[in-house]
């Protein structure tokens, strides 16, 4: 049994989770036009865990007896001017969607509900990660530059990347 409150701050998740897919879908579509592909591809595999994120969330849900309630959200900014701004708004996202995770974690805790920490704690430590790929992509693009061989060598890297249910 979920407390209203909780149910619904984890509905809202499902929505910021399926906006992270489109927001680095949009991503995607900005380093396709720039024939950077394994980029492309780094950010199509990113969206695939946001919907599997999503996804968690709407069964655990159902799992608690309770139902989800699916809404919609803004267009995704798609005005990107390059790899580091990018890198640099995937940092701050995550950063963002963190606090999220946080703030659902102090509720579950406030409100002593030990399957919701159990179920979140999956989330803390997915978001460690989620934010040290990002802070490392940033600082290798800096490095790197954005024209040249380093941005290339990178991009081959980035294609080799595919999506593993949790999280790899
Ligand atoms: Fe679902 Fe990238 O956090």
């Amino acid at each position: 049994m979920l407390s209203e409150k909780l149910l619904a701050k984890l509905n809202e998740q499902i929505t910021h989770e399926f906006y992270s897919a489109h927001y680095y879908l949009a991503m995607a579509a900005y380093f396709k036009k720039e024939d950077l592909d394994g980029f492309a591809n780094f950010f199509i595999v990113q969206a695939e865990e946001e919907r599997f994120h999503a996804m968690k969330f709407f069964n655990f849900i159902y799992d608690q007896g309770e139902e989800a309630v699916i809404t919609g959200f803004k267009d995704p900014r798609r005005d990107f001017k390059s790899a580091e701004e990018i890198f640099t708004l995937a940092l701050e996202h995550e950063q963002l969607v963190s606090s999220l995770i946080n703030d659902l974690m102090a509720i579950a805790l406030e409100e002593k509900h030990y399957p919701s920490i159990s179920f979140l704690q999956w989330f803390i430590d997915e978001q460690v990660e989620e934010e040290a790929t990002m802070g490392k992509l940033l600082n290798q693009v800096k490095r790197v530059g954005e024209e040249g061989h380093g941005i290339l060598m990178l991009d081959r890297e980035l294609a080799a990347r595919s999506f593993t249910p949790e999280g790899e």
